[in-house]
């Protein structure tokens, strides 16, 4: 193991090296997962029967078109909206509806930053709701300010930064409180191709470091393939499971070079033509 940086342990209190990944447990657990909501105009069947796996320390990505149910899972997944049918684990403990799991962290896929609240604040939001003293607060908001590069906007507003900015404070305000299973939702949907690519190094280095398990929802093969180790591909709407691929790329990874390896190419091509037919789909509806 490489010795850690003086910024390895911002996000591990304990500095403990991250579990080993030979450690497979499975961490969450979907079977046979349905959503149908049901409105005066109609039911939508949103999720059809969706089963998957994610073990310890994995990075999967949940890929596939607009309007095909990732949110829809995701936020099953994280307790936030009632299943129609299936089950849900997590470390082999039904999800229910409503209820807080504190090993999960969620990040959302619009911009949530609190407005009125500086960076600072922001970050340690979650920390002081735990009731962590302030002192311990303040140096661990100070590194983890760093870390996210927005060290100098610290007393900043939300409104006073980019929309690059704003979705690190909000990645930040999540990893700070370092959940060991992680849910995120086109955390960078919304940002353009230069600010994306810088999001994706800073979530590199820190899952590389810390080896999260996470859950991530994007539409963005290019992302997915950057990003996970795996991609679990659903179809147009219904949500179904359509293929699951193993992402080798060896890591460390960096963001910008991998994709011009012939293997990133090969991979984004196999997948694209399966991805692309779900695309097509979707406009037909
Ligand atoms: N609360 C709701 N009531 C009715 N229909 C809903 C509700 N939430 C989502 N849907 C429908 O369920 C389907 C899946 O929505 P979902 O938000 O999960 O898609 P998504 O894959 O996350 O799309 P995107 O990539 O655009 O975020 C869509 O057809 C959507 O209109
Ligand atoms: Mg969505």
């Amino acid at each position: 193991m490489t010795a850690a940086s003086p910024a390895a342990s911002v996000l591990r209190s304990s500095g403990a090296p991250a579990v080993a990944s030979a450690d497979q447990r499975t961490r969450i657990a979907v079977c046979a997962l349905s959503k149908t909501f049901k409105s005066a105009t109609g039911d939508v069947v949103a999720v059809d029967d969706v089963s998957f796996e994610v073990r310890q320390g994995e990075f999967v990505a949940l890929l596939g078109p607009s309007g095909c149910g990732k949110s829809t899972i995701l936020n099953m997944v994280a307790g936030l909206l009632d299943k129609s049918g299936g089950q849900i684990s997590i470390d082999s403990d039904e999800v229910r509806h409503g209820t807080v799991n504190r090993k999960v962290g969620y990040v959302f896929q619009r911009d949530t930053v609190f407005p009125w609240r500086t960076v600072e604040a922001n970050i340690g939001y979650g920390l002081e709701i735990a009731g962590v003293p302030k002192t311990e607060r303040a140096e661990k908001v100070r590194r983890t300010i760093e870390v996210a590069g927005l060290a100098g906007f610290g007393k900043s507003f939300p409104r006073m930064l980019s929309g690059g900015m704003r979705q690190r404070v909000a990645l930040m305000r999540t990893l700070i409180l370092e959940p060991e299973i992680l849910l995120m939702d086109e955390p960078f949907g919304a940002l353009d191709t230069h600010t994306k690519l810088e999001m994706h190094k800073t979530l590199l280095e820190i899952w590389e470091r810390e080896r999260q398990t996470v859950l991530f929802v994007t539409h963005d093969l290019g992302e997915a393939l950057t990003l996970s180790s795996r991609i679990i591909l659903l179809s147009a709407r219904p949500g179904r499971l359509k293929e699951d691929f193993e992402v080798p790329f060896p890591r460390p990874r960096d963001a910008v070079s991998l994709r011009e390896t012939p293997e990133f190419g090969r991979l984004y091509s196999h997948i694209w033509h399966s991805l692309g037919q779900e695309f097509r789909r979707t406009k037909a509806e």
